[in-house]
């Protein structure tokens, strides 16, 4: 059964109507472009094929009703005007954030019956909370009328959710690319003023989404100490962001070694997303092979935010796909998934291979998403 034929077959069980509609949001794997979004920065993240699907009925009344069909079915019932915290960061804090910023940003809002089922690994990197924010958003604006909420009011709205609700000061690459990015495709986003385009990879190249087996968790406070370092670099630089900074600039200034390390990361990650961009008009799979080698040495040395099975999986990775293609960590760090591209003639060699040279921690086999950039044979898992 497919998430979207659960999240309506668990809305009549649960319900014992059916919805009015359901809708989808997909999780991203971020091809490259990691820790530049808070800095104003580029980056290329790609939606896949697993996410968050919501069946949803609109009701009257002051109420948002809804069920958790992957947490045991859990419930909630709060009043839509003025939600108030649960206490603990679980699913009822985005959903409750979600419909507190969507209401402060004049979105429609309003009492809705709402089922939730998630195709999405947990705990992967993958943007389980970005996915199931803007599926709640889409969600409360159809029921409220609004069949084709604007993709950048839902991301913003989302990011107020985990800033102000769960007290994580992302920044906006996984909600803009959820709501505005394209099945199948590569979204370049400028951060700065969050215009984004779709960038279709060459037909032949296949991005693999592999689990390392380490779960993140509590990445919470190492995150925002990495975004308070880059704050205090472009600080020290006196720029509005390390955007607007160049290598000279982070080398030359009086930076301690930590924070200088930090800013470099930011500054050589956005040039490679620029590399990696014109490495795919080009069909370049070596050199954008060499741009995710190059950020995860980045994110491991100066970033700091990779974990030893991580790196290990991206090593064999590697050697994997050898030059032509390649691995890096993706999203925030500290466990979770690795990305990989590779020719599509290659995805069943390099899966072979990787069941045979790596094992999670609990010595199983990598679960392994592949994601066919032609859309045809999107959403495999091995
Ligand atoms: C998380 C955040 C994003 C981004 C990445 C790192 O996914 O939600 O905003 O900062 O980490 O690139």
């Amino acid at each position: 059964m497919t998430v979207i034929e659960r999240a309506r077959t668990g809305f009549i069980a649960h319900y014992g109507a059916e919805p009015d509609g359901v809708v989808f949001a997909p999780g991203r794997v971020n091809l490259i472009g990691e820790h530049v979004d808070y800095n104003d920065g580029l980056v290329l993240p790609m939606p896949i094929s697993v996410g968050t699907a919501i069946a949803w009925q609109s009701a009257p009344g002051a109420t948002i009703d809804a069920v958790a069909l992957d947490f045991g079915e859990q419930t909630d019932r709060f009043a839509w005007a003025k939600p108030a915290r649960t206490g603990a960061a679980d699913w009822r804090t985005y959903l409750r954030g979600m419909s507190a910023a969507m209401s402060a940003r004049r979105l429609p809002v309003g009492g809705t019956k709402l089922a939730i089922a998630g195709s999405l690994p947990r705990g992967s990197g993958l943007s389980s909370s970005a996915s199931l924010c803007i599926a709640v958003g889409r969600a409360l604006a159809a029921a409220g009328g609004e069949l084709a909420p604007r993709p950048r009011e839902l991301a913003l709205a989302a990011q107020r959710a985990e800033h102000d609700w769960a007290g994580v000061r992302c920044g906006i690459m996984d909600q803009m690319v959820i709501a505005a990015g394209a099945p199948g495709s590569a979204f370049l986003l400028d951060c700065r003023d969050l215009n984004g385009r779709t960038v279709d990879l060459p037909d032949d190249w296949a991005v693999l989404v592999v689990q390392s087996g380490v779960r993140r968790e509590l990445v919470d406070g190492h995150y925002n100490a990495r975004r308070a370092a880059c704050v205090a670099a472009a600080e020290a630089l006196d720029l509005g962001s390390l955007r607007e900074a160049t290598s000279e600039m982070v080398e030359v200034a009086a930076l301690d070694d930590e924070v200088r390390a930090r800013a470099r990361h930011v500054v050589t990650e956005i040039a490679r997303v620029r590399r990696a961009v014109d490495c795919i008009a080009a069909r370049d799979l070596v050199g954008f092979g060499q741009c995710l080698a190059e950020s995860h040495t980045s994110l491991r040395d100066d970033f700091a935010v990779t974990v030893p099975p991580v790196d290990r999986l991206v090593e064999r990775l590697q050697a994997a796909t050898g030059p032509r293609g390649g691995a890096r960590m993706t999203g925030a760090g500290f466990g979770g998934a690795v990305v990989a591209v590779c020719e599509h003639g290659e995805v069943a060699r390099v899966c072979a291979e990787i069941a045979q040279t790596y094992r999670c921690p609990d010595g199983s086999a990598p679960e392994i998403m592949i994601e066919i950039t032609d859309a045809r044979g999107a959403g495999e898992t091995t």
